[in-house]
């Protein structure tokens, strides 16, 4: 298709419908004949001063053959771009009526691009730019409302930012390193990264055995980056589409539009580093692809093994800018403190007798301990949780944990069983993954 043709057609039909009137020739907009616009633009519509949209008429055109794009709206699938010809129909206020004679279609058999050419009254291109313009809108509706979360990968029920600070019981030294480290790159930092002119993008990885609270830790930083204005993205990768990098690439191009600070979550970003993409996500952590959105994105991303973000991306400087340990219960304070947390108003002094067996078991652990001692009681009808039940809930966990370490020994751990399996090389207590914290 040539778009020679498209006008001569076009001349032709118009010459046919007023005879000697005065036009203009102009590139137009292939919104025009997308069909999201022209569902949502009704006759009667307003554009601007005292003019007035008063509908479409599809026409033949021997030169176009009628074909549209479809694409998904929410749920629903709809049709979208569509080659096509129309006579559109304005109005105004104490002025003769008048048409615009469209033509829209493939300029090239080769290139999937649309082009349309319009014939306008001399003297209505006012008219018709608005009405343009409305297309536009209704094909690429600007965001009205702002969202503070965006999820990519997963519904709302993946992530729930709404976990308070104090809930999260770690140690007070390591929650504060954290919300500082979030506060200082967006209070302080993205101004220094700007002025040495480079993308404002920070990187934290939380490195910690399954159920140590990460995610929970996640949350409650979101819920913290949302009280100051920040807007989060966060990057599920247990939906059915897995861990693919197509789901970072959406995330970045959501952080580069957000007009906004952003904190972006990936959780458990070992899996994206497994596959074919290894070398493209690592490029992001370079920075080769990292977004760029000027009021700065702080990355927070978690892994449960440590082990797989290997020596590359730990030593390598600038890959990531710090890794938080999440450690599993160090000491009988923490224990007492988590299980007082768990056990809430069925705590009883004498459950202090179990601290020492929570000791290097992940906060996960505590919680499945309190509620099992609580479902113990409940099934003798006993309305206390005695010593006795919070003991057999304990001990029955660990039976389960060892026996699942017989056969799950060569497997990748999953939840609390984690602890078991396949560990991660082990140095010392505070820190078993072998690498420095930095
Ligand atoms: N440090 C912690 N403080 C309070 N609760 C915890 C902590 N760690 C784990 N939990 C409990 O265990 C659950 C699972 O923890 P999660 O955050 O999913 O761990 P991870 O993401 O590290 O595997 C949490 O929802 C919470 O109920
Ligand atoms: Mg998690």
């Amino acid at each position: 298709m040539q778009y020679e043709r498209l006008v001569q057609w076009a001349r032709e039909t118009w010459e046919s419908r007023w005879p000697g009137q005065a036009t203009i020739t102009i590139w137009a907009s292939t919104e025009c004949s997308n069909k999201i616009a022209q569902q949502q633009m009704h006759a009667g519509r307003k554009l601007r001063g005292k003019a007035r949209y008063d509908g479409a008429l599809p026409i033949d055109c021997p030169v176009i053959v009628p074909i549209s794009d479809y694409g998904s709206r929410g749920k629903k699938m709809m049709l979208t771009a569509s080659a096509g010809a129309y006579v559109f129909r304005f109005s105004s206020e104490g002025d003769d009526p008048f048409e615009v004679i469209y033509a829209c279609s493939y300029f090239d058999d080769d290139l999937q691009d649309l082009t349309a050419i319009a014939i306008v009254p001399e003297g209505k291109l006012d008219t018709w730019a608005a009405f343009e313009l409305m297309c536009a809108r209704a094909v690429r509706p600007r965001i009205k409302r702002r969202r503070d979360v965006y999820i990519i990968g997963g519904t709302d029920a993946f992530f729930d930012p709404t976990v308070e600070w104090e809930d999260v019981i770690l140690p007070e030294s390591l929650k504060n390193d954290l919300a500082d480290d979030m506060d200082a790159f967006f209070t302080k930092g993205v101004g220094i990264y700007r002025q040495l002119k480079l993308a404002p993008f920070r990187k934290l990885l939380l490195a910690g055995l399954p159920g140590t609270g990460k995610t929970m830790l996640c949350a409650a930083m979101a819920k913290l980056a949302i009280s100051h204005g920040r807007i989060v993205v966060y990057v599920s990768g247990s939906d059915r589409d897995g861990a693919s990098f197509e789901k970072i690439q959406r995330a970045l191009q959501a952080v580069t539009a957000a007009r906004y600070p952003v904190l972006l979550i990936v959780e458990e970003i070992d899996a994206y580093l497994q596959g074919d993409d290894k070398a493209r996500v690592l490029n992001v952590l370079d920075g080769v692809e990292s977004p760029n959105n000027p009021e700065g994105a702080l990355l927070l991303a978690t892994t449960n093994y440590p082990e797989v973000i290997d020596e590359r991306i730990a030593k390598r400087p600038g890959r990531l800018d710090r890794i938080f340990v999440i450690p599993t219960i160090q000491d009988e304070l923490h224990a007492e403190q988590m299980l007082r947390h768990y056990m809430s108003d069925q705590w009883r002094d004498e459950h202090l007798a179990v601290l020492p067996q929570l000791i290097s078991q992940p906060g996960a652990f505590v919680r499945e301990a309190a509620l099992h001692a609580r479902m113990l009681a409940a099934h003798e009808n006993r309305t206390e949780v005695t010593l006795e039940f919070l003991q057999e809930s304990v001990e029955s966990l660990l039976r389960q944990i060892n026996s699942g370490n017989d056969f799950l020994r060569d497997r990748r751990p999953i939840g609390l069983v984690g602890n078991n399996g396949k560990s991660p090389k082990k140095s010392s207590r505070s820190n078993p993954f072998g690498f420095r914290e930095r």
